[in-house]
């Protein structure tokens, strides 16, 4: 092994960089979106759910794993003596290249609509479509958020990585509540959080099941490795069932209070909830005109500009997990691998950035029976976040529990003091890796993907 991979210098920086990459544009951009899509509330409850009872315990399952090992996704199940089982961590990083190349391209339209914001131009929320449309610029933006997370990565871990997250996450919190405060205050503000808060259980269907977990494996970063990686290196004397907690809390947090500022503004405005990736883009730039040129400036660069400290803590961690396996297991030094991996992810994000209006055969690129027609991103986001991490999160239980063995994993969780009593919350995670996550998340992957990609509709055969 490398000496030096680097470490998190304290457990707050693990947090926070754990924090910082769960919280993103999943929970700002994506989460309300998929809300609005799945008919608000009951979307919501399934979501939480989700978070807690199944991600939860997967979540420490990845830290666990990444701390014994010291290694990166792929290499971490090689050094437990499973060397099959790295096609895990190969899945993952395949996920990861994926995930990245498209959400660099949203982070992307989140800057330039910061840069918008600033110049004044409120009307971009009426041509959100010309915007994405406009590949070029959309580039050019894409070009300097991959730089920016290059650039961090480069810097390693406690140097770039921990340290960026210590300035942006704390702001971001902040700038949240205000928007809150503010939104509260508009007409028709209490529509939007009723669409929100009181579940029409009426509206599940396979297809929100699926998204609701997709989202909650996405939002939290797992299934992919990246806590694995992020777990390698954390200090073996940290309590890692509380260090998850700690993020679970902070990320699910972040979306709630995302959709508490999100839902009065759509509301306020009377636009549809349905409206997809382009929900927040379409409906905040005329929210913030309301409050005149001034303020407005003020209010809605913040937004943007907190969408992308969101972001950016987040690509940071995706770039990452390629970046570890190309410095462990290839012997590249770390400034050479991330920007070799930084140039070959933003190739690979060429064609989604094509997909929202520039390329005819990209924005329509294929049907399927149940979302019906996709562009190309859409279809990434599909196959990569909303299928591969919950199946990357559903092999990491069961390879936990029945292939490292609990044994283990129990004694990663006490630090490896055996005498140790387990506390509540990790005697559940113990029951759950091994129970809960392999036969819900099996069932739910399986009865969801027939039913996304092929039509098949059991779910609303079992639910009448
Ligand atoms: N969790 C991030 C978000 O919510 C996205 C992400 C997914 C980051 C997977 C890392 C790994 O925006």
């Amino acid at each position: 092994m490398a000496v030096d991979r680097g470490c998190f210098s304290s457990r707050l920086g693990f947090i926070l960089a754990a924090a910082g990459s769960a919280v993103g544009l999943g929970n700002i951009w994506k989460f309300p979106f998929e809300v609005g899509k799945g008919g608000g509330a009951a979307f919501v409850v399934m979501y939480l759910a989700f978070c807690f009872i199944l991600c939860f315990p997967v979540m420490v399952a990845e830290i666990g794993i990444g701390r014994k090992t010291q290694r990166n996704a792929v290499g971490a199940f090689t050094v437990l003596g499973y060397k099959n089982w790295s096609i895990v961590g190969y899945l993952g990083l395949v996920s990861g290249v994926l995930i990245l190349s498209f959400y660099n391209v949203v982070a992307a339209w989140a800057f330039g609509y910061f840069v918008e914001m600033v110049t004044g131009n409120f009307d971009i929320g009426n041509n959100f479509g010309e915007f994405t449309k406009d590949w070029v610029t959309v580039g050019s933006y894409a070009i300097i958020f991959m730089v920016g997370t290059a650039y961090v990565v480069s810097k390693g871990v406690s140097g770039g990585i921990e340290k960026a997250a210590k300035i942006l996450m704390p702001s971001l919190f902040v700038m949240i509540i205000a928007l809150i405060a503010y939104a509260l205050t508009l007409p028709n503000a209490m529509d939007g959080i009723r669409f929100y808060l009181v579940p029409d259980f009426s509206q599940i269907t396979g297809q929100v099941v699926y998204s609701a977990l997709g989202q909650a494996f996405f939002s939290l970063s797992l299934g992919m490795g990246a806590l694995i990686t992020y777990g390698s290196y954390v200090s073996k004397k940290d309590n890692i069932v509380s260090a998850a907690a700690s993020v679970t809390l902070m990320d699910v947090g972040v979306a709630t209070l995302a959709g508490f500022m999100i839902f009065p503004f759509v509301f306020s405005q009377g636009i549809e909830t349905n409206g997809g990736a382009g929900l927040i883009f379409v409906t905040l730039p005329g929210v913030f005109e309301a409050l005149g040129s001034t303020l407005g400036v003020f209010v809605g660069g913040l937004f943007f500009l907190l969408l992308s400290f969101a972001a950016f803590t987040s690509t940071i961690s995706l770039l990452e997990v390629p970046t570890a396996y190309m410095v462990d297991e290839k012997n590249m030094g770390r400034s050479k691998a991330t920007w070799l991996v930084a140039i070959f992810i933003f190739l690979v994000g060429i064609p989604s950035m094509l997909s929202n209006g520039a390329v005819d055969s990209l924005t329509s690129f294929i049907t399927l029976p149940g979302p019906g027609t996709l562009d190309f991103m859409t279809f990434i986001g599909l196959i990569a976040s909303d299928t591969f991490l919950p199946l990357g999160g559903f092999m990491i239980a069961v390879f936990t529990a029945y292939v490292w063995k609990k044994e283990n994993f129990n004694l990663e969780m006490s630090n490896g003091d055996a005498t140790m009593q387990a506390s509540l919350l990790q005697r559940y995670v113990s029951f759950a890796i091994g129970y809960i996550c392999p036969v819900l998340l099996g069932a739910i992957f399986i009865v969801t993907v027939l039913d996304n990609f092929l039509g098949i509709k059991i779910l609303s055969l079992i639910l009448g």
